[in-house]
């Protein structure tokens, strides 16, 4: 295994598929390339960082680099010196499966849930879009 690629939108789910990759990544002594997508956020977060002071998409962009580092810390501290930070913007799934490819990874490993929570489904709509498409292995973690 060369790279173990996983992508996390700073959720507790997404904290538990940070930490699966970098022991996966670790073990087998893979690259950990980390990956977020972001500005999406919900209605109501939408709403409450328009109305604060200061430029929305700067705001969005302190959050997607805060996810990103918050994860690298996670991974250092399984074991993981230098994780590999990717920031992508648009449709969540398709920009995951845009790293996948472009990163070459050999594993994609998301959370079963992330953020939102508000259906009643197993997987979330990212974890269930990039675990049909991936054209590599796929690791869901609970
Ligand atoms: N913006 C994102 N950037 C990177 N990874 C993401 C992003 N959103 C989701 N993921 C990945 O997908 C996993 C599942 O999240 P998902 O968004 O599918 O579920 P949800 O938020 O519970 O439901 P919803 O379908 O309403 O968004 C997360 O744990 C994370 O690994
Ligand atoms: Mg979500």
């Amino acid at each position: 295994m060369k790279r173990v690629l996983v992508a996390t939108d700073g959720s507790d789910g997404g904290n538990r598929a940070v930490d699966a990759a970098a022991e996966l990544a670790k073990t087998t002594n893979a690259t950990l390339v980390i990956a977020t997508v972001g500005g999406n956020v919900t209605g109501a977060e939408l709403r409450r960082l328009a109305s604060t002071d200061g430029d929305l998409s700067k705001t969005l962009e302190t959050k997607a680099d805060r996810v990103l580092r918050q994860a690298a810390r996670r991974a250092r501290r399984l074991g993981i010196k230098s994780p590999i930070l990717r920031c992508g913007w648009g449709d969540p799934a398709e920009t995951i499966l845009d790293f996948v490819r472009r990163e070459k990874a050999d594993v994609v490993v998301v959370g079963r849930r992330g953020r939102s929570r508000l259906s009643q489904l197993l997987l979330g709509s990212v974890s269930q879009k990039v675990t049909n498409l991936a054209p590599c292995t796929v690791v869901v973690v609970p």
